[in-house]
């Protein structure tokens, strides 16, 4: 089959590879309809998160159940399904308190708990190296989804793989951001990062009651793409008085709430790349500090960006004087992607309009480094092997 492979930093190539085969009596084989290209993938691309041997990435995508091992009950050949890009067993200590992303089984080799550097990580994703269990991923012909009765969610007919493909990953996760914020009605939400994420928690922060909803991003298309498709009031990153604007539209207080949806590669000046090289840092925890100083006194901090590594001087001052609330992670998709569905199912959202570019899985090559530089006004790509058939 064909599979967008990363063989090392910036080297993303469409190659033939195996077909992948059932491997666990509770795994089955999905034939993928459409997959997408997520921030997340760009750490790998960009060498953030390490990846020494090939691997094919993709952990957003969904597609038609082409096999079913003999332990699966959930799914049957034939049935159209979304999976969440985390990989769960569904039934331990994590995985039964709604903390999937942790599961203890999925991630055998480097599981543990510290949570370190290049060791003793959370549970397994898919396409996501092999600290995360060395899964192949999805951006491909065909993947292999292990816990089959666990992860993949089957979607009715009369919906478009746009409307749903979103489900596998970046609107349960704007929406944990939103949940992890204890947004409510009245709330005012500053959500750091227009990409797709950022988008996605715009829309999910209305879902919850939010008032107003603030965007910042230093990218203007971003940011005009968020006030085409969510209504939302944005402001500039680079502007200089960006943390008195927040502040002037809540009272002097700051955000009742902020999201950090932008994670370890925000922009950063020459002197804060220095920084990060003399310190040995993987990129900057600046847009959580930002968070912290844009939320108010008492206010939450929720931090779904990826970050992969300690940070010096990181302003614990301020979160212990302001008092702070902060929840950081993975995002809970297998919990949150029932109630997601039904949004997209009645029509209260649409997740769709963030989609700029819609092109064959054989250019994923072109696509990443699109998706990467910002070109093209590209917010969202996603990828149809059917468009080279
Ligand atoms: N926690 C999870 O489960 C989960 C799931 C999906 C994605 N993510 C992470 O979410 C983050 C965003 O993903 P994405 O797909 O939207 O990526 P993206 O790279 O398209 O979006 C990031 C956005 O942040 C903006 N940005 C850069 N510096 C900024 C700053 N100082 N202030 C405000 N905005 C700034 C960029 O211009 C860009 O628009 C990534 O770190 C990704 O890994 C996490
Ligand atoms: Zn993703
Ligand atoms: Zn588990």
């Amino acid at each position: 089959m064909k599979a967008a492979v990363f063989h090392k930093i910036g080297d993303i190539s469409v190659d033939n590879v195996e077909d992948p085969r059932i491997l666990h009596p509770e795994d089955i084989i999905l034939k993928v309809t459409t997959t997408a290209i997520c921030g997340s993938d760009l750490h790998i691309y960009d060498g953030f998160i390490p990846q020494l041997r090939d691997e094919v990435l993709g952990h957003e995508f969904m597609g038609i159940v082409e096999e079913v091992g003999p332990a699966v009950t959930k799914v049957k050949k034939g049935d159209r399904v979304v999976v969440p890009f985390t990989i769960a067993c569904g039934n331990c200590f994590f995985c039964q308190q709604g903390y999937h992303p942790n599961c203890e089984h999925s991630n055998p080799e480097h599981y543990g708990p510290e949570g370190n550097l290049l060791d003793n990580k959370g549970g397994g994703m898919f396409g996501y190296t092999d600290l995360y269990g060395g899964y192949n991923g999805g951006q491909a012909e065909y993947v292999r989804v292990p816990y089959a009765n666990a992860g993949p969610k089957i979607i009715p007919d009369g919906l478009t793989d746009e409307q749903v493909v979103f489900l596998t990953d970046i609107f349960p996760t704007g929406w944990s951001a939103v949940k992890w914020g204890k947004v409510k009605h009245g709330d005012t939400v500053v959500i750091f990062g227009s990409g797709p994420v950022g988008l996605m928690a715009q829309k999910a922060a209305w879902l919850n009651g939010a008032e107003r909803v603030i965007a910042v991003d230093p990218l203007e298309y971003r940011l005009d793409k968020a006030r085409a498709v969510n209504k939302v009031e944005a402001i500039n990153s680079e502007d200089e008085d960006l943390m008195e604007k927040i502040r002037s539209m809540t009272a002097g207080r700051g955000a009742d709430v902020a999201i950090d949806a932008v994670g370890m590669e925000a922009n950063r000046t020459f002197m804060e790349k220095v920084k990060t090289v003399i310190n040995a840092e993987k990129g900057t925890s600046k847009v959580i500090e930002m968070c912290t100083e844009a939320v108010r006194r008492n206010g939450i901090v929720s931090v779904v960006g990826v970050y992969g590594s300690p940070y010096d001087n990181f302003p614990i001052h301020r979160i212990f004087d302001k008092g702070l609330i902060m929840q950081f992670g993975q995002a809970q998709t297998h919990v949150y992607i029932d109630q997601c569905f039904e949004m997209v199912r009645s029509g209260r959202v649409v997740l769709d309009d963030i989609i700029t570019h819609k092109l064959p899985l054989s250019m994923a090559s072109e696509a990443y480094d699109m998706f990467k530089h910002k070109t093209d006004d590209c917010v969202k790509v996603i990828l149809k092997p059917e468009l080279d058939r």
